[in-house]
């Protein structure tokens, strides 16, 4: 069966998909599509509406309309909403885990991990929506009552990435509707799919109309040029890199917008001789190769303790070398494609700078295919921290082996770097468990946890890898202004 056609049978009813604005789903004014392909096979999945400025500009006045009646709807209705949503989205689970493994290439046992971490957050954000409590403070005036109120910021743009097409959009939609605020989205190219699939269902969940909007479009420009410019739209949310980050940084002067950036990482992941080698070797796995390496919180560096550095590698390019490469859709298969050419780019630049450098490959190591985007999972033995794939996020299947002697030495080489997302550090003594987790300069910090990332926790990077907290208790305060009331009797 072709992509194609298993597309169209996971697709509720037999739509085109278009934007979803206001009360329902249009076509680009300019008539404009673009097209969805699938990056294991290079097949055409689907057509998507490419919307240009007056497009987003109609989201946002749908969701400056929406705004009044939705920020005074009650919290336990709103929470209900956001509750029957995550469940409509586990229910769909296996349809919409097909839809993310066409378009994103993610093996379909993670796709389905994804649709559930995806719906954690509205179901946690339901919760906290329940929980928007003010504050009174005592006043140093007998006649005087001081009083925090907590209201919604407002309209609120979100910018989403490709590497997880659906948890990053409701790790920020859930937040932001819980809080009473609406929304325009403008999901990544590669992968608008799930991101309509989730706006069918917040409308079936009975979400009212306009209160989020999904806006695909292939250049990102219009839109964010349009969201920046207008003065409702108070707060731009964000996933993706530093150097995007940075620019929006920039964009957000002219009308004082919040921002909320989750950026670029370059996670060091530290294993010491004391460590369950086991343990060590299976949370290495994980977190390196989880969607094929292409995560923000994945190691990028791997530092092994000098004294088992060469079992670490042993046991380790076992378990890769068995690592099978292919099609999402394929029970088998633990390592999708890559995304795109760019992305195998990048890879085979680092690969070849470490090769270089005197790096060495204990396996992997090149493309699976010389003509598609299936990188075969590689390690690489005497890695150095000068080397790129040391220095830049590879976003791909490398795990670079770095050896180091001393506690002071490696938290050296994790820190030296300008980006602070994630670390991980697996070590059976308590005290130095506590020293690494106070020592190293990252939001994020898996002490023998190789997947510390879930709803109740906060996730956001210290330094360049961006602003702000999403999930967690602190995920909703991103989406609400405190207001002081002073009150004389
Ligand atoms: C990301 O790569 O940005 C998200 C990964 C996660 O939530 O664990």
């Amino acid at each position: 069966m072709t992509d194609a056609r298993i597309l169209a049978q996971t697709m509720l009813g037999n739509e085109p998909y278009g934007l979803l604005i206001g009360e329902g789903w249009r076509p680009a004014t300019g008539g404009g599509r673009f097209t969805v392909t699938n990056p294991a096979t290079g097949d055409h999945l689907a057509e998507v509406a490419d919307a240009d400025a007056s497009d987003v500009q109609a989201a946002i006045d749908a969701a400056a309309t929406a705004l009044p009646s939705w920020s005074i709807v009650p919290a336990p209705a709103r929470a209900a909403i956001l509750r029957r949503a995550a469940g409509l989205m586990l229910e769909e689970q296996e349809r919409l885990a097909t839809v993310m493994t066409l378009e994103q290439g993610k093996p379909l046992a993670e796709a389905r991990g994804e649709i559930a971490y995806a719906a954690s957050f509205l179901t946690w954000f339901a919760g906290e929506a329940e929980r928007i409590y003010g504050m009174t403070i005592p006043a140093s005036i007998a006649n005087k009552r001081l009083l925090v109120l907590r209201q919604p910021v407002g309209v609120c743009a979100m910018i989403t990435p490709w590497n997880f097409p659906s948890a990053m959009i409701t790790r920020k939609l859930g937040p932001a509707l819980a809080a009473g605020c609406t929304a325009v989205i403008k999901p990544a190219e590669q992968t608008p799919l799930s991101a309509l699939e989730l706006g069918r269902i917040l409308r079936q969940a009975g979400l009212p109309d306009g209160v989020c909007n999904i806006v695909t479009c292939q250049d990102p420009i219009p839109f964010s040029t349009t969201i920046f410019d207008d003065e409702r739209v108070r707060k731009v949310s964000f996933t993706g890199s530093t150097e995007v980050g940075k620019l929006l940084i920039q964009q957000s002067a002219a009308t004082v917008k919040r921002l909320s950036l989750e950026l670029g990482g370059n996670a060091p992941f530290i294993v010491f001789a004391d460590a369950d080698l086991d343990a060590a070797v299976s949370g290495a796995l994980a977190s390196k190769f989880r969607n094929a390496g292409q995560t923000c919180v994945c190691a990028n560096r791997i530092f092994v303790q000098r004294s088992i550095y060469e079992a670490f590698a042993e046991r380790f390019t076992v378990r890769v070398a068995a690592m099978q490469v292919g099609n999402g859709l394929d029970p088998a298969t633990v390592i999708g494609p890559l995304i795109d050419q760019q992305a195998r780019t990048k890879v085979e630049r680092h690969v070849a700078d470490a090769l270089a450098g005197g790096a060495s490959i204990l396996t992997g190591g090149s493309a699976a295919t010389p003509e598609t985007q299936f990188w075969t999972p590689t390690v690489l033995a005497h890695a150095t921290p000068t080397m790129l794939v040391a220095r830049e996020e590879t976003f791909g299947p490398v795990a670079p082996l770095i050896g180091f002697d001393d506690e002071a030495e490696v938290l050296g080489y994790a820190n030296a770097t300008p980006f602070g997302l994630a670390a991980y550090c697996y070590t059976r003594d308590l005290s130095r468990a506590w020293r690494m987790a106070e020592g190293l300069e990252y939001g994020i910090v898996g002490i023998n946890d190789a997947i510390p990332s879930t709803a109740q926790a906060p996730f956001g990077g210290f330094k360049q890898s961006g602003l702000g907290r999403e999930g967690g208790p602190s995920g909703i305060d991103e989406y609400l202004e405190e207001k002081y009331v002073s009150m004389v009797l």
